[in-house]
């Protein structure tokens, strides 16, 4: 079954060279194809269109990777194309264009319990979590934040040091980093043996409360507590409302700030606008980016208390293109097509139907567990035998995925992610599953016979 992908294979073995560990790309193919593995399988888009992608050799997938969950109501969408493109007619790009104040207003609009007024526009969700770390420790004056192990918050400097998602990603910085301290994070692979992950988040939260200002940092000396809502990178983890809960409570008990990175869950991937109001959680600074964009013009930004931002003259941050003319023309239109369409609405429906969909998987053996908020999915796989890697069954999973016309994520990892659009149609997106069911059974039924190669440079996928 599996589909000709010749041209994808030739741009990327021309091209992937370009990028890092492009040196390494014929040896570690060389190596692999003599141990038996198969290079994992890629693709280069052709075309984007709705709820589908094409590839150059004119295969057509149904999209669950979704620009890295960023076409939050699909692939090109023609209203959000000609907003962005009558925005560049109209102003180019400058600094001062009024769509700037429309996108802060409406986003004021729609922040958790109306409570976080003021925004500070950023181009990358990357950008916008250094904005708000920059916010918080500013306006406390204080030295430290405290971020956790599982978490992705962007690759720049500052955010490598803030996120603790890969020990190897720090390598070579640790002198950089005055003042993120990694909390352990109750909900990932990393739980301590027979404990259970509600006991691990009360041991955490006891961490933070007492090992944190004993042994690390004076309680008076750290500003906030940074954390994803729902972990994205970290493998699509869905905490529990007593730990979010349970960090709220700290930080109003130690006059800290609780900062809620929603770059990836916000505005509507969970089946709500935000994450954080499944647990009814108000933070003081949310993180935006990803959706905001409408999958067409980049734009980001962090929204505040008003305290936080109207009075913090130490803080700075932004740059150049930071709420361009095109990005905030993305944000307004999509915004409109939310309410229009009532979005969120049918995100929450879709999730409900895949939640249903997916209530059979933990039956086949290769599948660990099924995690779900809305159109955060996350499954993760187990090999049934000790010496395979479980991160090789999830690729083979995701190849079969592929040969079956289903595009999704699974990068370091061992889950494989879904991110449909948040307004996909209900029939593409059983289908999208039930193909995807169909790789599970046969991965299940054969093993990982399809022998992806580890250690291949990935670069586009
Ligand atoms: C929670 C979270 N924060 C920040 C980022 C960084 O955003 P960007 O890649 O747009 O810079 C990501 C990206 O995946 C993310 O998932």
């Amino acid at each position: 079954m599996t589909a000709n992908r010749a041209k994808s294979q030739a741009v990327l073995d021309r091209g992937i060279k370009l990028f890092r560990n492009g040196l390494r790309y014929d040896d570690e193919r060389r190596r692999s194809a003599r141990r038996g593995y198969r290079q994992p399988s890629q693709i280069i888009i052709d075309r984007a269109q709705g709820d589908f992608i094409w590839d150059l050799d004119g295969n057509r997938y149904i999209d669950f990777q979704n620009g890295w969950a960023t076409n939050p109501i699909g692939n090109a969408h023609p209203e959000i194309i000609e907003a962005v493109d009558a925005a560049h007619r109209r102003f180019g790009f400058h600094y001062d264009h009024p769509l700037r104040y429309e996108l802060a207003e409406r986003l004021a609009e729609i922040m958790p319990a109306g409570a976080l007024p003021r925004f500070s526009y950023e181009v990358s969700g990357t950008e916008a979590a250094e904005a708000a770390v920059n916010l918080a420790l500013c306006f406390k004056q204080r030295r430290y934040v405290i971020t956790f192990a599982a978490s992705y918050h962007g690759n720049s400097l500052g955010t490598k040091l803030l996120s603790g998602l890969d020990s190897g990603n720090l390598r070579y910085m640790e002198a950089w980093n005055g003042g993120a301290i990694k909390a352990p994070y109750p909900y990932s692979d990393v739980v301590p043996a027979g404990m259970t992950h509600a006991q691990y988040a009360e041991f955490c939260l006891w961490y933070i409360d007492n090992h944190i200002p004993a042994s690390v940092a004076p309680r008076d000396n750290i500003a906030a507590i940074m954390v994803e809502p729902g972990l994205a990178e970290g493998g699509n983890w869905i905490p529990s409302t007593d730990f979010l809960q349970g960090l709220r409570r700290l930080c109003d008990k130690n006059d800290w700030l609780l900062i809620a990175d929603e770059v990836l869950t916000g505005l509507g991937r969970t089946g709500r606008m935000w994450a954080v109001e499944h647990y009814d959680v108000i933070p003081d600074l949310l993180v935006v980016g990803k959706n905001l964009s409408g999958g067409i013009a980049p734009c980001a930004g962090v929204a505040a208390r008003d305290d936080i931002l109207g009075d913090n003259p130490d803080s700075s941050s932004g740059s150049t293109f930071a709420g361009t003319p095109a990005g905030c023309a993305a944000g307004l239109k999509t915004l409109e097509i939310y309410e229009r369409d009532n979005v969120v609405a049918q995100a929450a429906h879709l999730g409900e139907v895949a939640a249903d969909v997916m209530s059979g998987w933990r039956d086949y053996g290769v599948v660990n567990e099924v995690r779900q908020n809305g159109l955060l999915i996350g499954v993760s796989f187990q090999s049934p035998n000790d010496d395979e890697k479980d991160e090789w069954i999830a690729k083979a999973i995701r190849s079969r995925m592929l040969d079956n016309g289903v595009w999704a994520i699974s990068d370091r990892e061992s889950n494989v992610r879904l991110y449909p659009a948040l307004n996909m149609d209900e029939g593409t997106l059983r289908e999208g599953l039930a193909r995807m069911e169909e790789a599970i059974a046969h991965v299940d039924r054969h093993g990982q016979d399809l022998g992806d190669a580890p250690n291949l440079p990935t670069g586009t996928i």
